[in-house]
Parts: C-alpha cells; structure tokens; sequence
C-alpha cells in the first residue's frame, strides 16, 4: 500500500489554506446539523448567487442539442440562444462530447482576441489565447514552462492567493516574497519590488517571473495604471516575466476606479520584450461558474519556438472540458442590444454586481466598527482581509522570539482563532497565515458573497465572539 513517505515531499509540503483544516472542520460540523456561513472561498454559486440565465440556456441546447428540434422549445429559449447554439454547433459539429485543439476551439480563441481588444482598445493574437480549466490550469501551465532550475524563483505578492505558494512548492521553486502595502490601501511600492529582488538574488534565488493579483485577491484592492506601468518597468529592468491574475476584473466597486489590464498598459508603453501571461475565468466577475472550470491564458511577447512548447504542453493534456470553453466564449460574447436576452441579461449582470458592491460596503463598515479590527472597504474582488489584535498570553513576549518561532506562534494564533470563531458562531473564515502576512500582525480573509442577511448577521456574530475571545486571553 502507499504510504505517506512514498508521497511526493513538495506535494506534502504544498498548502492551500482556502480549503484547509478550518473548512474539513466547517464540513465536520454541517454534518452533525450546524448552519455553516462559508466565507472561505470565492465560490458565488455555492452561497446562493443564481446562474445567468443566457448562460445556462445555451449550455443546456449544446449539451442536448436534440431541444432544438422540439415543438415548444422557443417557450424555454430564446431565440437568439437558439441561433447562438446552432451557430456554436455549426462551428463545433463534434459537440461538447469531443476532445478539440489543444489551445482549444478557433473561433472561441478568435471571440477573446476580439473581446481583449473591445476591452482594451488593443491588438490581440487569437494565436496566443488558449482555453484552459478555469484560471488555476493557466497558472499551471506557466509555472511547469518557466521552472527550469532548482535556484528559480517567481515573486509573489504577500498577501497573496495560495495557488502561487502551492505551485511554487510543486514544482520545486524558490518563492520569493513582496509584501503589499496595508497602509496604502495595499498598493505595491517600487522600493519594495526592489528589496525584494535584491535579497532574493544575494541568498542565490535566480528571479524568473513577477505574479500580480489585480483586482487583489485577498487584499480587494485595484491597481492604478501607474502602479502597473512601475512592474511592467520593473519587471524589464530585471529580466522577469509577468503572471498578471486579472480573474476579478468585472469585480470593481470602488467610485472612480476601472480595471487596466496589464496587457493594455504594456501595449501603451510600447513594452516588446516582456513575456506576459494574463489569466482570466468565468468564475468570478458576475457569471460565478467556478464548477464550469473555464478561463484562458493569453501570452504577449513570446517567441514562436516557445509557444511551440507552450502547446506541447497543453497537447500532453488533451485539452481543456469544453463546456468550460463554452462559458468562456459566451463571457467573450455575451448577448448585444437588440438580441433577445439582453435585457435579462443585462438585468441580471447588474443585480449581481450591484449586490456585490452593497455587501462589500455592509461587511466592511461593519468589521471597522469592531473594536479590534480594520480593514478597508474592499474596492474589488470578493474578499475582505481584515487585520485583527489580540493580546499575548501572560509570560509570552513575541519580541525575544527567533523570526521562524514568532512565525510559528503567530500562525497558531490566526488558526486558532478562525477556528474557535467557526465552532462558537458557525462563521468559516480563513487565517490570514494562509496568505502571508506582515511578522507581528494577525488577519481572516472573508468573502462578501453569502446573502445580506447573513452578512448583517454575520458582523454582529464576530462582534460578540471577538469581544468575549479577547477578554478571555486578557484573563488566561
Ligand atoms: C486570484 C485568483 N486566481 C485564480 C483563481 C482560480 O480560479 P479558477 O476557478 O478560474 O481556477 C482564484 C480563485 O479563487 C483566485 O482568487
């Protein structure tokens, strides 16, 4: 039998805190009867977000295209998710049932190139868009191309989403940390990049590559165009490619901010010479089809040969599940005026990221007026990264402690907090450890996607546990 020592040791050290031991225990106390509020993950659909309508409709034609030929069917679909099935078809005759190109089907690659450059005002090379499962596959992909030597390291944001720190450890990278700015609304800072880069390189790390999380995830802050031209800058200066996660790009709230891809401001800069990969998703923004496991990667500035290797890669997988490229194309191509969903298309979009933005603004009014806790009113994304104080234990002095020692204790005192806060209120938070963070503070990361209720219930539940946690470490 297998046993745990046969087990790959990078898997084994691997973490990825959003589905960690907090939520195996969630799942534990669900099963003996407890209502459990999951805030841990971006999963909409999961808390109750419904599916658009639009969507679903073509997806069920496509799956079951024999609904085109039914008397009746025109009650159920509209006509132009008929015509979009039949032309979908048309373009596909295998179906979803069949493997397609590795890259994943043309003309779904040629509706994104166009849906970039609606986007963004910019060219985009159907050629160097490919289909993948969901944004985590994309992110896979660049990691397994770019690892080469033992030395290689990729710099992550800290706080960051553990996808990057996970893969850094499976493929026997080096990661190397650049901590966002918490009292600037976690914007990156040139100098910062810069500390970091040069410390890597003196412990021997070889730099390969800079991961940027915009919309941030889990910080829910949005990047100017200025802060993005600084990595794009920084990023040529020292020979990096960029990993630019834009899966939350539909997700801005804040009043007068906009989205910038890091594709657009590399094209206005006129940058040539750095690789970029950009990841995108159907999960997030206001589709939520995270089960659908759809998205693409999009690579600029990329030789032939490489991108020849880039499809060997895919091709070694087959290809991407094609209801997954499908949602993909109908986010590319969603329906336009004058076609007959576009109303409740339209409606629906707007609902959801209109209640996103009003929950948003609830959960992070209500944490800041928590004594004890901060965060910002997050500006995009679907999270909150609320930073919290405890008091130490008497005799306890984290100062005299070594960095790894005060890392350890601080780590135990997130987890065992977000797990005294899930099994006295049932709320399912993840500790901030999960995603790095300053030495000497402590934070959770909640989503704001379960219902306003929950969400108004959930702040008054924390305000209580908070205070009665806290009075009884001042005792203990
Ligand atoms: C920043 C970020 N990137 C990538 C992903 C992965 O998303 P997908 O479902 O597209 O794989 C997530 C999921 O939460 C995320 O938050």
């Amino acid at each position: 039998m297998t046993k745990l020592s046969d087990v790959n040791s990078k898997l084994l050290k691997a973490r990825y805190a959003v589905r960690g031991k907090i939520v195996i225990r969630a799942q534990e106390l669900e099963e003996q009867g407890r209502k459990i509020i999951y805030c841990n993950i971006g999963n909409p659909q999961a808390l109750r977000q419904k599916p658009i309508t639009f969507v679903r409709q073509v997806l069920s034609l496509l799956e079951y295209p024999a609904l085109l030929e039914q008397p009746g069917a025109e009650k159920f679909f509209p006509a132009d998710t008929v015509r979009r099935a039949k032309m979908i078809l048309e373009k596909n005759p295998a179906g979803t049932g069949a493997y397609t190109q590795s890259a994943g089907i043309p003309f779904i690659r040629k509706a994104i190139a166009e849906f970039i450059e609606k986007r963004d005002g910019i060219p985009a090379d159907p050629n160097r868009i490919m289909l993948t499962d969901g944004a985590s596959k994309g992110v896979h992909t660049v990691f397994t191309l770019l690892t080469n030597k033992a030395n290689d390291g990729y710099m992550i944001p800290i706080p960051q989403y553990p996808l990057y720190s996970a893969a850094i450890e499976l493929y026997g990278a080096r990661q190397i940390n650049y901590f966002l700015d918490e009292k600037n609304q976690w914007r990156l800072d040139e100098e910062e990049l810069t500390r970091s880069i040069e410390g890597a390189r003196a412990s021997g790390v070889n730099p390969v590559a800079i991961a940027v999380i915009n919309p941030g995830n889990p910080t829910g802050a949005v990047l100017s165009r200025k802060n993005i031209g600084m990595v794009i800058r920084f990023a040529k200066k020292h020979g990096l490619a960029i990993m630019a996660d834009e899966v939350y790009q539909e997700n801005v709230y804040g009043e007068g901010l906009e989205f910038h891809s890091f594709a657009k401001v590399m094209h206005e800069l006129g940058e040539k010479e750095v690789t970029l990969f950009s990841f995108h998703s159907v999960s997030k923004g206001f589709l939520g089809e995270c089960g659908h496991r759809g998205g693409y990667l999009e690579i600029r500035n990329m030789p032939d040969d490489v991108y020849a290797e880039v499809i060997k890669l895919l091709s070694i997988g087959l290809c991407s599940n094609v209801d997954g490229q499908i949602v993909t194309y109908l986010m590319a191509a969603p329906p336009q005026p004058g076609d007959e969903s576009y109303e409740l298309y339209s409606k629906e979009r707007a609902a959801i990221l209109g209640d996103l933005k009003e929950k948003a603004e609830i959960l992070g009014k209500g944490l800041n007026e928590i004594e004890g806790m901060k965060t910002d009113i997050p500006e995009g994304a679907m999270y909150a990264f609320v930073r919290f104080d405890l008091p130490h234990p008497k005799g306890i002095d984290p100062e005299a402690m070594s960095p790894d020692e005060r890392h350890k204790y601080e780590a135990a005192r997130d987890s065992k907090y977000c797990l005294r806060l899930l099994e006295g209120t049932g709320i399912c938070v993840v500790p901030g450890s999960g995603f790095g963070q300053h030495p000497g503070t402590l934070h959770f990361r909640t989503t704001f996607l379960p219902p306003k209720e929950d969400i108004l219930a959930l702040v008054e539940k924390m305000k209580k546990f908070h205070a009665s946690y806290v009075a009884k470490l001042r005792e203990s």
